[in-house]
């Protein structure tokens, strides 16, 4: 039996349509225009064809997005000195800054600089400290995401098991928070593995539902699935492949041919999370234009 595949796309969009509207709604009634400051410091490849996509959905959206580029030789002091022009600018209510940077860029510094009541991705330390507190917090894009997505499938995590491979700051750690916190989507009982885990089937066949985030292609392969669990793949990897016009095709962490025979739920990639990461930043820029209106806009 194969698995039933969880369509982020069209989550997605409904979603969006429903951003779209109240966007309109606060720029009728408070003449606020969203607006999101993109900062993208060289030319990564993968996060070029991000930072596009999440301008265009901006765009689709009626936000406003304002992007600066640095060449990948720019200084700790020059992005700093952007996103503190991005704090300034009273157009932008939310701030990217699209990560990986350069090698020698001290990252946490430069996320520290962001304005918390402008960090819609949810990574400064206040709003991190905020979310592991239980207080009204940006909460970080792909977790977010992928709460929502569970919930929509009607997947109940209270009470359930849910292992988590991977322990970054942009997924791992929040998503293992959020499956664990006293909240919807939460209750769960929750086990991080990461690259110093020994014996990694031993934890996933234990998994109700497991979160693949490790940013490496066939991390989980089916025989390491317990029979039904709910399977949440976040990688994204180019894998070179001729027969497709750019050369390479995307895959993500999980073996999706095997895994899919096991699983009972499984996002695909392309076409899983990642629309819902970029929904949940739209969500949280009309959030931040919301509070700077003085409204709460919670979709
Ligand atoms: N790089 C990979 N994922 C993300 C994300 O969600 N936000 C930012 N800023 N950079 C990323």
């Amino acid at each position: 039996m194969g698995a039933e595949l969880l369509d982020g796309k069209k989550l997605a969009a409904e979603m969006r349509a429903e951003i779209r509207r109240k966007v309109a709604e606060l720029k009728a009634s408070k003449q606020i225009e969203p607006g999101l400051g993109v900062l993208l410091v060289g030319e990564n490849p993968a996060s070029v064809s991000y930072v596009t996509a999440k301008e265009k959905a901006c765009a689709e959206a009626g936000i406003l997005s304002k992007e600066i580029r640095l060449p990948a030789t720019a200084t700790q002091d020059e992005i700093v000195a952007v996103v503190r022009q991005f704090n300034a600018d009273p157009q932008i209510h939310g701030i990217l800054v699209q990560l990986p940077l350069p090698k020698g860029i001290d990252e946490n510094a430069v996320i520290e600089t962001i304005s918390p009541e402008k960090d819609v991705d949810g990574f400064t330390p206040v709003n991190i400290g905020r979310m592991m507190i239980g207080l009204p917090s940006f909460l970080p894009c792909t977790p977010h995401g992928i709460i929502r997505m569970l919930l929509k499938a009607g997947v109940e995590t209270a009470g359930k098991h849910a292992v988590v491979i991977g322990r970054s700051n942009i997924v791992g750690k929040p998503v293992a928070h959020l499956l664990s916190r006293k909240a919807l989507g939460g209750n769960a009982t929750v086990t991080i593995c990461h690259t110093r885990t020994c014996d990694l089937a031993s934890y996933t066949r234990n998994a109700d539902i497991l979160v693949v985030a490790a940013g490496h292609a066939n991390t989980v392969t089916g025989d390491m699935v317990k029979p039904g669990a709910v399977v949440i793949d976040v990688g994204v990897n180019r894998v070179p492949d001729a027969t497709f016009p750019r050369g390479y095709r995307l895959c993500g962490d999980v073996d999706f041919e095997s895994v899919s025979r096991v699983a009972s739920l499984l996002t695909p990639v392309p076409g899983g999370v990642g629309p819902l990461t970029i929904t949940m930043l739209l969500f949280n820029t009309l959030e931040a234009a919301s509070r700077a209106a003085g409204d709460s806009a919670a979709v």
